[in-house]
Parts: structure tokens; sequence; C-alpha cells
């Protein structure tokens, strides 16, 4: 993709999932497994999310899934071998708001295209991508903001005509850094069901 040439960034993977899901869930970009076989949310973060949704009464088939950035942010490290060497490897970072910015126009059309009735964001990252930096994850999560979402014009940032219904949670690999976290994505995913019933919003393989 021309507008993201000279990022640090790797491999590129599609979002997935039926034109018509249950929700959109908005993560933060993919990581190395995903880049190898294609399938957003496969890798360790991934097997987590699985089942916080399976908590939600949902599977992977029912939603679509994307994120702020498409491609794998990372950066040059080293890592210490058992025997004493070392080896040059890629790890993962954040995206910074250039690459968010470059990747901005995908996550565009998806919004304006997938019919979802409910933008789940994971993480900081995949909700300001959507409502702009002045929110917390720590403050917002399993609550329904209602809020126009941000869209790319003239390479800055403006807001959409449509008000969405944006549930935010925490990303699933907050869990690995902070394991208290996980009663709260528990208790996000129970409230994310309660919500789901209340609209009327059902997977599709029930
Ligand atoms: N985080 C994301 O946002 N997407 C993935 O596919 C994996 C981790």
């Amino acid at each position: 993709m021309k507008r993201a040439e000279g990022f640090a960034l790797e491999g590129f993977v599609y979002g997935s999932g039926p034109e018509k899901p249950a929700l959109m869930l908005v993560g933060e970009a993919p990581g190395e497994t995903e880049i190898h076989n294609g399938i957003p949310f496969s890798g360790r973060s991934g097997k987590e999310l699985m089942g916080f949704l399976e908590r939600a009464g949902l599977t992977r088939e029912d939603v679509y899934i994307t994120s702020a950035v498409r491609s794998r942010p990372y950066r040059w490290g080293t890592k210490k071998n058992r025997d004493g060497t070392t080896t040059e490897r890629k790890y993962n970072r954040a995206p910074t708001q250039k690459e968010i910015r470059a990747h901005a126009p995908l996550l565009d059309y998806e919004l304006a295209h997938v019919k979802a009735p409910l933008l789940v964001t994971l993480g900081n990252v995949g909700l300001r991508r959507l409502v702009g930096p002045g929110y917390k994850i720590t403050d917002v999560h399993g609550k329904v903001i209602r809020h126009p979402v941000q869209i790319l014009e003239n390479e800055q940032f403006g807001w959409t005509e449509t008000v969405y219904d944006i549930f935010p949670t925490y990303h699933p690999a907050s869990f690995f850094y902070n394991r208290r976290v996980l009663e709260d994505i528990h208790a996000d995913m129970d409230q994310l069901a309660r919500i789901m019933k209340e609209k009327g919003i059902a997977g599709l393989s029930r």
C-alpha cells in the first residue's frame, strides 16, 4: 500500500467476517502470527479473545474483525540466547499516530460498508482511533458510548455524520501484563451479552 511506505511495518492482514456481523471488533495491529497466516487475532491474543467472545455468547464467525493498522509494526531488538550468543529479531510495538493515519482509509471503508450494530474496541489504540484521544479505556470500558467516529478527510481526522454505538473493552493482550484486568474483561463480556440481548443482536451461529 503506497500510503504506508517508509514505515517499519510488514505484511498485511485483511479485515475478516460477515457483511452483517453481530459486532465489529476494532483492535490495534496484527502481530507476527497474523501476518504469516493472514487471519486476524489468530495468535496468543486471539486465543484469549475467542475465550472472551465465548463468554458473551459469540464465536469468530459471528463477528467482523479489523484493526486501526493492518500491517505489523515492528522494531529490531536483540534477543539473548541460552548459549550466550545474541540474535537480532523483530519485536512488536504499538503503531504510531502517522501509521494509524496512513491506514485510516481502510477502516473508514469498513465502517461505511460493514453493517455492524455495535463497534467493540479492544484497547486504547482502537478506542482512540474511533473517538479521538480524549478517552481512556480504564475510564470507559464496559459502557456504550454513542459517538461519531473519526474519518480521514484531506489527511486530517474529521467526524462522521453517523453516530455509532461503541463498546470499549481491554485489548486481550493487556491480560498478559496485568492479570487483574481479567475480572474487568469478564464483567465487560457479561455486560456485552446483556446489551446485545437488549438490542436484539444475536450471533449467527445460534
Ligand atoms: N492485535 C490486533 O489488534 N490484531 C491482531 O490480529 C492481533 C493482535
